[in-house]
């Protein structure tokens, strides 16, 4: 029998120590609940505050993008080097291992493909079927300016009124059209029309005047989109302008999985993000990575 009287003795209860009470490490997100911050810092590395997310959702809307032909041979070897994945359903399924572990950014907007009007979609995954998969994060994209800029808009409403609801951060894409400009004072628009409907995090693109005001006009965290490819330098150093300028991380997919070497440039763009290594030396990084396998066979005579 245990002894009672001898146990509440022994207790310490640091009286005079006020409980700690930590504030959350991302910006506009300390009043989120905790279901919603876990997930979230499973996405964003707490130590650094920031994430390196892989992106290779361009599959739906625009087939089988190139690089991701075969996303078992060119991007699960790479999947390890990413903080989390942005992906659809269809792909998490069939091709990613479960046992990766990586946090999911699951695209939950689609419609159209690249031979219609990309602005008319509409929600394309059951919020039961996101919880099923266990993601973190829900992706919806918005088209501000763009031909159904309501209707896009309402999908993102829509999705994190069911994000709160289940504790699922929801990530607003802001999508750069044709016919719509891609400057600071659009991008200031968009990002904090996502913020103010709902929106737990903001993907964006890069400009070269005035991103910062990009990043400091929108309450919650940005990411910068990667956008095409790019030469390695100058890819990584667009990563490091944006997290110099605000960004909370990058989520990029062309750069990447388009590079000549991705496990290279995933490892490069990784040093500028967290630890803030100047893109020069990233490159340096990259170019010795690349060539490791190489330098590997030549050791072993092969
Ligand atoms: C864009 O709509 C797609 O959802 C991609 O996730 C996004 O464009 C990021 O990929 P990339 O770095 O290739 O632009």
């Amino acid at each position: 029998m245990p002894d009672i009287e001898s146990q509440t003795e022994s207790k310490e209860f640091y009286v005079n120590i006020p409980q700690k009470n930590q504030p959350f490490f991302l910006k506009g997100s300390s009043a989120l609940d905790w279901g919603m911050q876990d997930r979230f810092a499973r996405i964003f590395q707490p130590q650094s505050g920031r994430t390196v997310m892989l992106a290779i959702d361009h599959g739906y809307f625009q087939g089988p993008t190139t690089g991701l032909e075969r996303v078992d041979l060119n991007i699960v070897p790479i999947v390890p080097y990413a903080d989390a994945l942005m992906l659809t359903r269809g792909i998490l399924r069939s091709m990613i291992p479960s046992a990766s572990g990586k946090p999911i950014v699951l695209r939950a907007s689609g419609g159209p493909s690249i031979l219609k009007d990309l602005s008319n979609e509409q929600l394309a995954v059951d919020l039961e079927d996101a919880i099923r998969l266990n993601v973190s994060a829900l992706a919806v994209q918005v088209f501000i300016g763009g031909e159904f800029e309501t209707q896009t808009v309402h999908n993102l409403t829509r999705l994190a009124d069911l994000g709160n609801r289940y504790g699922i951060p929801v990530l607003g894409v802001t999508a750069v059209g044709r016919d719509l400009t891609r400057d600071a004072k659009y991008l200031r628009l968009a990002c904090r029309i996502c913020a103010e409907l709902g929106a737990h995090f903001v993907k964006t693109y890069y400009v070269a005047e005035g991103f910062e005001t990009v990043t400091a006009s929108c309450p919650v965290p940005v990411v910068m989109a990667g956008g095409k490819k790019l030469p390695e330098l100058e890819a990584l150093s667009l990563a490091y302008r944006a997290v110099q300028e605000g960004a909370s991380g990058v989520d990029m997919g062309r750069n990447i999985f388009q590079s000549e070497a991705p496990a290279a440039m995933i490892q490069a763009v990784r040093r500028v993000v967290h630890e803030g290594m100047k893109p020069k030396h990233a490159f340096e990084l990259y170019q010795t990575l690349r060539n490791e396998p190489k330098a590997a066979l030549a050791r072993s005579g092969a």
